[in-house]
């Protein structure tokens, strides 16, 4: 497994012409990010060594390497999710590549369907912490100990500096960003009323298929994490419609200029 990971980090460090500060994994219908891109190199995943393929409709394939506002970043476009049937070491591989590339700041975005009733469909929520309901944990096996320990803390997953600095930029820039917690569930169905509801009750504000594995194993390897979610449709008592992946990757872009402008200047204010 470190061979692999090693292999493939190699491949990439040969590509960058700067250490790259941030590592980005763009989710479904967010990709646009790469538009604030100044774009060096572009590279599919299938010519990464031990690279999976990224398969489900809305997503390409690519590791962008470039600078936003003159920050070195490496933005994934296209995930590996776990119901595609990827095994979790796989959905978490490019995480561990993007450490051993000596990245120490991972952001990450995702759509999710909302379950706080405050919550508007359309709007972006600062993921302030998670519930990890795959039923399943990334970690699991031998303890990788070049990463870190094999009980992590999981205190502040999520950097409390960088959640404090997105509301900041986004009072400045005039956007409404919401709070809250994300629980990652393994997906491919949405969530029966029933289910929306039970997640509701465990204490989450939005629920989506991602990002759990990939944050769990980010902050095991001691990666600062800031991640935002866009609330696609909802899953609160009396609002919920039929949703499809198309409704979800429509909302998800509309919101997109938004959440581009957030991660874009983060970027930029990283060391502020
Ligand atoms: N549930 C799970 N995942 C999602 C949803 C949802 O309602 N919307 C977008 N991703």
């Amino acid at each position: 497994m470190m061979n692999k990971i090693n292999e493939a980090a190699a491949y990439l460090k040969a590509q960058f012409t700067a250490q790259p500060r941030v590592g980005i994994i763009l989710g479904t219908g967010l990709g646009g990010l790469v538009n604030e891109i100044k774009i060096e190199k572009s590279i599919d995943y299938k010519d990464i060594p031990h690279f999976p393929v990224s398969t489900v409709e809305g997503h390409s394939g690519r590791m962008i390497l470039g600078t936003i506002g003159g920050v070195p970043v490496l933005a994934m476009q296209g995930r590996f999710h776990y119901y595609e049937g990827y095994t979790m070491q796989q959905v978490t591989f490019p995480a561990r590549v993007m450490k051993v590339c000596g990245i120490n700041t991972l952001f990450v975005s995702n759509a999710s369907g909302g379950l706080n009733p405050s919550f508007k469909v359309g709007t972006i929520m600062v993921i302030k912490d998670h519930i990890n309901m795959f039923g399943t944990n990334p970690l699991i096996g031998p303890n990788m100990a070049e990463f870190g320990p094999r009980f992590p803390d999981m205190s502040e997953v999520y950097s409390k500096r960088l959640r404090k600095k997105a509301f900041e930029i986004a009072e400045r820039e005039n956007i409404h960003l919401l709070d809250g917690v994300y629980v990652g569930t393994t997906g491919p169905t949405f969530e029966t009323p029933a289910e929306y509801k039970m997640f509701r009750l465990l204490g989450a504000d939005a629920v989506g298929m991602s990002t759990v594995p990939e944050v769990i194993v980010a902050h095991h390897a001691g990666m600062e994490v800031f991640g935002v979610s866009i609330i696609t449709d909802s899953g609160v008592p009396g609002e919920i419609v039929e949703v499809s992946h198309e409704e979800v990757q429509k909302v998800a872009a509309a919101a997109e200029p938004k959440m581009t402008k957030i991660i874009a200047k983060l970027v930029q204010e990283l060391d502020k």
